[in-house]
């Protein structure tokens, strides 16, 4: 376990129980780590030499707003709390986070923090860190087929999707509307695991209608793989909103609602209907929050956002990082749902919210995620 082989070095390092020279590989592993719990004031642990320990920070990509505001926020809380953090963005190309993570590796990082790009691409990576005993920790999107994995923090991805499914129930009436009311259905990136549980959440609250026939999906694409964006792309959900708004919605057939996952792909949406569609305006749904998702709320283009406050998903995360390496128990609040196919990996699940025009102030002004001017 990498964990064990980290917990190792840190006894051989910053403890000098034994001489680094005798912390090999070998008696590494066969060193277990103590079972009792440092306090929580323990100081953060530095390098035999009292430089402060270095944290690999990988994110995907800078282009959606929300990857840069995780990266800062790891930065500033990582460095508030004694580390010093090696921050790279993948610029959404697995050669570069590969390259990127290889080379946190190589300069020494004590524990790596990684948003994949795509979730299964980053197995040679991981056995590199696994090798020299490098705790890993799976931000936001799980890393899928390795065991090498030793936490996973985020938000409770499949509560995300029933809060979107949830709104569009309200907001329609679904229960007691007669209906029938037309919908489309786009979802995220099939390399993130994160899209298939935000997909199947807003499906178990939407299936049975449906089933039912009160919602009708008018261009019959509703499986994963047929409403899937790869990459997030708001170009490529947008070309697909338009295919679908000429084929079948040119004629004056009304659209209820869109069910988009995310923020980037709710914006392609808008931005295929303000050209192809003259209808009664849907209902969009989203994720993120980002700034040009909340100014489309206030311009009634967007009715929704999940907002998942990523203050709390970075401060969770560095909690982990210094819990593992003062060796404390690391907290984590779900033990079950998160298989990657290798393991089922520890996770910490923080509670993502619902946002609109209505409550938009409260969430996120008062609680000083942006200032309002930002929003304007
Ligand atoms: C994140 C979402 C984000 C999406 C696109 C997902 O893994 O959980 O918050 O909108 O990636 O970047």
């Amino acid at each position: 376990m990498s964990i064990k082989r980290f917990l190792g070095a840190i006894l051989c390092s910053a403890l000098m129980i034994v001489p680094m020279a005798g912390c090999t590989k070998k008696e590494e592993k066969a060193s277990k780590a103590p079972e009792t719990q440092a306090t929580e004031s323990a100081k953060t642990p530095e390098t035999q030499s009292g430089e402060k320990y270095k944290i690999g920070v990988s994110m995907p990509t800078k282009t959606l707003q929300r990857w840069n505001q995780d990266g800062d926020y790891m930065k500033a809380e990582l460095e508030a709390a004694g580390f010093e953090v090696d921050l790279q963005y993948g610029a959404n190309d697995v050669a570069t986070q590969l390259s990127q993570i290889e080379n946190m590796i190589n300069s020494g990082c004590k524990v790596l923090v990684i948003a994949a790009i795509e979730g299964s691409s980053l197995g040679s990576v991981l056995d590199m860190a696994e090798a020299k005993g490098i705790p890993v920790i799976a931000y936001d999107r799980l890393l899928m087929d390795s065991d090498t994995v030793d936490y996973y923090a985020t938000f409770d991805n499949y509560m995300v999707g029933t809060i979107q499914g949830n709104y569009i129930v309200d907001t329609l009436d679904l229960k007691n509307a007669a209906g029938p009311f037309n919908i489309e259905i786009t979802a995220g990136d099939p390399g993130d695991n994160n899209a298939q549980f935000f997909y199947n959440g807003a499906m178990d609250v939407l299936k049975p209608y449906i089933e039912s026939g009160k919602l009708n999906v008018v261009s019959g694409q509703k499986d994963f793989t047929e409403v899937a964006t790869s990459e997030w792309s708001t170009e490529t959900a947008q070309s697909r909103a338009e295919s679908i708004l000429s084929s079948f919605y040119a004629s004056g057939t009304n659209l209820d609602a869109w069910l988009c996952s995310n923020d980037s792909t709710a914006t392609g949406v808008v931005n295929a209907l303000a050209a192809n569609y003259t209808g009664k305006y849907p209902i969009i749904t989203g994720q993120d929050c980002d700034i040009t998702n909340v100014k489309n709320m206030l311009a009634d283009k967007q009715a929704m956002s999940v907002f998942k406050d990523t203050r709390t998903l970075a401060k969770q995360v560095v909690k982990m990082v210094s819990q593992i390496v003062k060796n404390e128990t690391v907290d984590v609040n779900d033990t079950k749902t998160y298989d990657n196919r290798k393991k089922v990996v520890p996770t910490f699940l923080c509670e993502p919210v619902f946002a609109d025009k209505n409550n938009y102030k409260e969430i996120l002004i008062d609680s000083g995620y942006y200032t309002e001017d930002k929003l304007k």
